[in-house]
């Protein structure tokens, strides 16, 4: 069996993979994916290109079962590009499968091409790893996190994109891990947070609401970026830390 890459090589193998992770978001991915033993599943909501897939699947151990589940329909797709394509998807579709093919990982993957809210039957038993970066609108990834969330098993990790960032994801977290007794909120790298299924005390759940709250203020500053961007004030964005034109991830 050939040695497992190091994080260093997952990265070069993943630069030419157009998405919207950063390389502390990709670490903490390999980091939670590489401390699974076989027989785990690991799941991820919105695979686009494959260039978070391809972390996961770099970072699996033999034996761990990995699902992509993305549509591919062109819609929900990145920053501002809600409405279905399908041309746009189906392309999506051909780079996703040439680029797992390149990084060496396309045998270790299942993709369901459905979308997630359609797939739940599509995945046995329970989850170990959830990855949700799919729909980024409010019901959609709010369904993503109770549905699904509802399948990882207690210990578990959940890590969602886009958190503090993005209104809809945030609201969703509002709505749902919030004040959940069920979510210990472990912290984030940029967007990416990262969850872990628990039972928590009344007293817990307390500190737990106010630390995801702590979050807010960053929140608040990531929507004034991303309204300072679309009104092409970019230099101004430099006065918050922004240091690129992209969106904040
Ligand atoms: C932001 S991209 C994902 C990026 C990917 N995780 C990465 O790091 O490269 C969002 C993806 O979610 C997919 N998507 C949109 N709605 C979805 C849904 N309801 N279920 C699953 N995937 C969905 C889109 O097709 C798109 O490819």
């Amino acid at each position: 069996m050939p040695d497992s890459p190091s994080f260093v090589d997952v990265l070069a193998r993943v630069a030419e993979v157009e998405g919207w992770m950063t390389d502390d978001q990709a670490r903490r991915l390999f980091d939670r994916c590489s401390r699974l033993g076989a027989g785990t599943t690991v799941v991820e909501i919105g695979s686009f290109h494959g260039r978070s897939m391809i972390v996961l699947a770099s970072a699996a151990a033999e034996g761990v079962d990995l699902v992509a589940i993305d549509p591919h329909g062109g819609g929900d797709r990145g920053p501002q590009e809600i409405t279905a394509d399908q041309s746009r998807g189906d392309r999506d579709h051909v780079a996703f499968n040439t680029n797992l093919a390149e990084a060496e990982v396309a045998d270790r993957v299942r993709h369901v091409r459905k979308m997630s809210g359609t797939a739940l039957d599509d995945v046995d038993g329970e989850i170990d790893l959830l990855y949700v970066d799919g729909a980024h609108r409010f019901a959609p990834a709010r369904a993503d996190i109770v549905q699904w969330g509802a399948r990882v098993s207690g210990g578990g990790t959940m890590l969602i994109h886009d958190s503090f960032s993005s209104i809809g994801v945030t609201l969703a977290l509002l709505s749902t891990t919030f004040g959940s007794a069920r979510w210990r909120y472990v912290g984030r790298s940029q967007s990416m947070a990262e969850f872990e299924r628990v039972n928590l005390t009344s007293g817990q759940r307390g500190s737990n609401a106010i630390r995801q709250a702590l979050q807010l203020p960053w929140f608040v500053r990531n929507v004034v970026i991303k309204v300072l961007l679309t009104v092409k004030l970019a230099p101004l964005t430099r006065l918050l830390g922004h240091k690129t034109d992209d969106w904040p991830y």
